[in-house]
């Protein structure tokens, strides 16, 4: 039997077309027209202002918290259970990444811990909309603007994702995304910063590009990065935006097959679940082993894996990392995080290969 891979990019549109154009015109580097269609196309996807290409999610954070103008000693709140780019990105600048527990559901981080964790050094919170699933937008913000603080969210995940009728991207003070190959719109590697404010949008250009000034050429007046994208990355991006819509439809087709195929398993699986005030799209589907799964989630997913179906752990949470181990317990990324396994998730899984892995977990579950 094939072996079903747990993500991989559909590159069947335009993608083909537009890198052989930057090839034939010569036009390969972080010049050339691609660049600047792609990132008015993804503006227009999220409904900002602007939206500026990066040369991938890390640097994006990174580069979206030196333009927050974020400070050795400062503190930034952000969940427990994240990919580790969000934590890492905080400690390039040198600041301290401080967490806060997690909603049961959907892994994202829990608006009633934060205030918590709010101190004089804390300059913003970066909630993450974790598998395509948004954050609570409305209570990160809400306690934001009462302390103050600047809100990054990580969208590097949810590409279309929306809460009340907005899309993530336009729903803090800026906002971050990842185009690595398994994400829902890719560019190999890349990453955008999206945001409304112009003066915001000004200065990550800026410093996206070592931080030439735009009206003198070679002069540099801040410390800044190369953290541009190609060309050819942005003409494989536009064309993924040319199919987003058809893209995240397929997604959620897959979803609703496993929704279905899953159901036999009720109370030893749990399943995810959109909250009514979101709409989120499936980047990863996502499963919960039932209370004491986690003693046999990592021997299901080798199995999983003898059968040929690859799969991956829900991310382990930030404070069991060595770089940012503590002792201190956050009792639902504890108990969570170890039960869940991301199913296979991408464009051009059948319904027979949902129904495949459903049967293969309904036996080891059964054993
Ligand atoms: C939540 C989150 N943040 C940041 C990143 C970093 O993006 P990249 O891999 O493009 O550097 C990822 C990538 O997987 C992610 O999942």
């Amino acid at each position: 039997m094939s072996r079903i891979p747990v993500a991989q990019p559909v590159l069947g549109g335009n993608e083909r077309k537009y890198v052989l154009d930057c090839i034939d015109t010569n036009w390969i580097s972080s010049n050339g027209k691609y660049i600047g269609m792609f990132e008015s196309t993804f503006a227009a996807f999220c409904g900002v202002k602007h939206a500026v290409a990066i040369n991938n999610g890390t640097t994006a954070l990174h580069l979206a918290l030196v333009c927050l103008d974020l400070q050795p000693g400062d503190e930034v709140i952000i969940p427990t259970v994240t990919y580790i780019a969000t934590a890492n990105a905080v400690r390039y600048c040198g600041a301290t990444p401080v967490l806060v527990d997690v909603c049961p559901d959907t892994m994202n981080i829990d608006p009633a811990a934060i205030e918590a964790k709010i101190t004089p050094r804390t300059r913003g919170i970066i909630p993450v909309h974790l598998y395509g699933h948004p954050a609570e937008m409305d209570a990160v913000n809400e306690i934001a603007a009462r302390h103050k603080l600047w809100v990054l969210e990580d969208a590097a995940e949810a590409h279309g994702a929306e809460v009340g009728g907005r899309r993530v991207g336009s729903l803090g003070t800026c906002a971050t995304f990842s185009f690595f190959g398994n994400k829902i719109v890719t560019t190999g590697e890349g990453g955008m910063i999206t945001t409304d404010d112009d003066e915001l949008a000004a200065k990550l250009r800026l410093f996206r590009g070592q931080g030439m000034d735009p009206k003198r050429r070679y002069w540099f007046p801040v410390v800044g990065y190369n953290y541009r994208m190609t060309n050819i990355a942005a003409a494989i991006g536009l064309a993924q935006m040319e199919r987003v819509n058809e893209a995240l439809a397929e997604r959620a087709q897959i979803a609703r097959w496993y929704d279905e195929a899953l159901a036999p398993l009720a109370g030893k699986v749990v399943l995810p679940k959109e909250k009514s005030w979101a709409k989120q799209v499936v980047w990863m589907y996502n499963i919960f082993l039932a209370d004491g799964g986690e003693a046999k989630r990592d021997s299901v997913m080798r199995q999983l894996d003898e059968m040929g179906i690859e799969t991956r752990p829900v991310f382990y949470p930030m404070h069991v990392m060595p770089p940012y181990a503590e002792s201190t317990s956050y009792p639902v990324a504890d108990e969570w995080a170890q039960r869940g396994i991301n199913l296979p998730t991408f464009q051009g899984l059948t319904r027979e290969d949902v129904q495949r892995i459903a049967d293969a977990l309904a036996s080891l579950l059964a054993a």
